[in-house]
């Protein structure tokens, strides 16, 4: 067995180990429940080996999708406790769109699913499971589009962190000082009692995570009301990104079972030139996410920046600086004498809240990654794409299926057994040989 067939083994076994049947953990102690992306990070690493198991984790996540669309962050596992948010936390019973046979969060995740789920249906042509599938993810994608855009601008807006799926990223922490708590909500954290505190978010920053989901459920989850109270309303430029693939993704299996795509390909026309308009910052040739309620341009510069490369937003010109400017730049994201040696930190070394082991403060992630390789592939930057993939291999090969690494040492933090790293390393390993 080479080196490759031996991390392939080793990934297939952490998947096996988090298998609850027809979903896969995201890890066993410190996620015991169904993630929405996770899911689809998890779903195109299973389908090189098992593609009938990777249409069932997708399939999974449609058990979760409330009425009015939305497919929830979290589908809880009844058979797991000890978890903080609980399904009473959440309450999702107060809004009359939530599922009643399902417990879920209240919020949602970027809609990775549908890019995954056409990733799938070009393995075979399996159309009965792009038939089955496809009316649960129009629907999903009609919510962001009309609930999450309720002055019809052609973004949508994410009111929780979580929804992000970069929890504390540096983008948030600003609407946070901004957030005074007259009373702490009261809560007991689990992660920071599993993996090191100095590994994940402050406890203040954890406050306001727990005060915006209290507040979505005490307003039963009516996303007008949300957005006429909530502190945090966010244009977010990588939550758009990926809606934007995955509407391109959506597309592509509409065509497939000779479903319409007019009202997708307008949803992608409005966007693209909304993006255009109101996230890219011309001076600093980064595209910066939209505090609907500040009015104003959250400019910090983490990858969610330049995640639009993955989308396909820039133009060339834009791309060149992106690129050349910020990533391949040593005093931001490059490799530079004596700090870091890894590809791709979360967040630039030269934003003032970047920390090396800290959660979505600068780690590198595996997803992330994954998404600059595509990005900088379809811009023609294949040679930094594949210093991406090898660091991405050592990485793993010297730490493990870390949940994320220390751009500098290469250590592993987090848990150990994170399914998405291993999901995305088959897809990174099988796909680029
Ligand atoms: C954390 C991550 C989020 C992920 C979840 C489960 O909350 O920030 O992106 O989906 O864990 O792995």
């Amino acid at each position: 067995m080479n080196s490759t067939d031996g991390l392939i083994e080793r990934a297939k076994s952490v998947l096996a180990t988090n298998d609850a049947g027809s979903w896969t953990k995201p890890s066993p102690a410190l996620y015991p429940h169904q993630w929405n992306w996770d899911s689809a990070f998890i779903a195109l690493g299973i389908a090189h080996y098992d593609l009938e198991r990777a249409k069932t984790e997708i399939r999974s996540l449609l058990r979760g999708q409330w009425r009015n669309g939305m497919i929830p962050h979290i589908i809880y596992n009844p058979a797991a406790i000890s978890y903080f948010p609980d399904p009473h936390r959440w309450q999702i019973s107060l809004s009359p769109d939530s599922p009643r046979q399902v417990l879920t969060s209240g919020i949602s995740q970027p809609p990775m699913l549908t890019i995954t789920a056409h990733a799938l249906a070009l393995r075979d042509d399996d159309s009965d499971f792009v038939r089955d599938i496809y009316p649960a993810l129009l629907a999903f994608h009609r919510w962001f589009h009309h609930e999450r855009d309720p002055l019809g601008e052609g973004l949508v807006s994410i009111i929780h962190p979580w929804e992000s799926g970069m929890d504390n990223s540096p983008r948030w922490l600003g609407i946070f000082s901004l957030i005074q708590l007259t009373t702490r909500p009261k809560y007991q954290r689990e992660d920071n009692t599993l993996v090191p505190p100095y590994e994940r978010p402050s406890n203040d920053d954890y406050d306001r995570f727990v005060f915006l989901m209290d507040l979505a459920r005490d307003l039963n989850y009516n996303q007008k009301e949300i957005f006429a109270n909530s502190p945090f309303v966010v244009q977010d430029v990588m939550v758009n990104s990926i809606l934007y693939a995955a509407d391109e993704s959506l597309c592509k299996l509409a065509r497939l079972i000779g479903e319409p795509t007019e009202e997708i390909e307008n949803w992608m026309e409005e966007m693209y030139e909304a993006f255009q308009r109101k996230l890219w910052d011309e001076n600093d040739a980064l595209y910066y996410d939209y505090d609907v309620r500040g009015n104003r341009s959250i400019k910090e510069n983490t990858l969610a920046a330049i995640m639009p490369l993955y989308a396909g937003f820039a133009d060339k010109k834009q791309a060149q600086r992106i690129i050349e400017n910020h990533l391949m730049n040593p005093a931001e994201y490059s490799p530079d004498l004596g700090r870091t040696r890894y590809l791709v930190a979360s967040v630039s070394k030269s934003n003032r809240f970047y920390d090396p082991r800290n959660y979505w403060l600068g780690p590198v992630w595996i997803n992330m990654n994954w998404f600059m390789m595509r990005a900088l592939t379809r811009y023609g930057y294949s040679q930094l794409a594949r210093q991406i993939r090898s660091d991405t291999l050592e990485l793993v090969e010297n730490a493990g299926f870390h949940e994320y690494f220390d751009p500098h040492t290469g250590t592993g933090y987090g848990t150990d057994t994170f399914s998405w790293s291993a999901a995305l390393l088959i897809d990174i390993l099988k796909n680029e040989n």
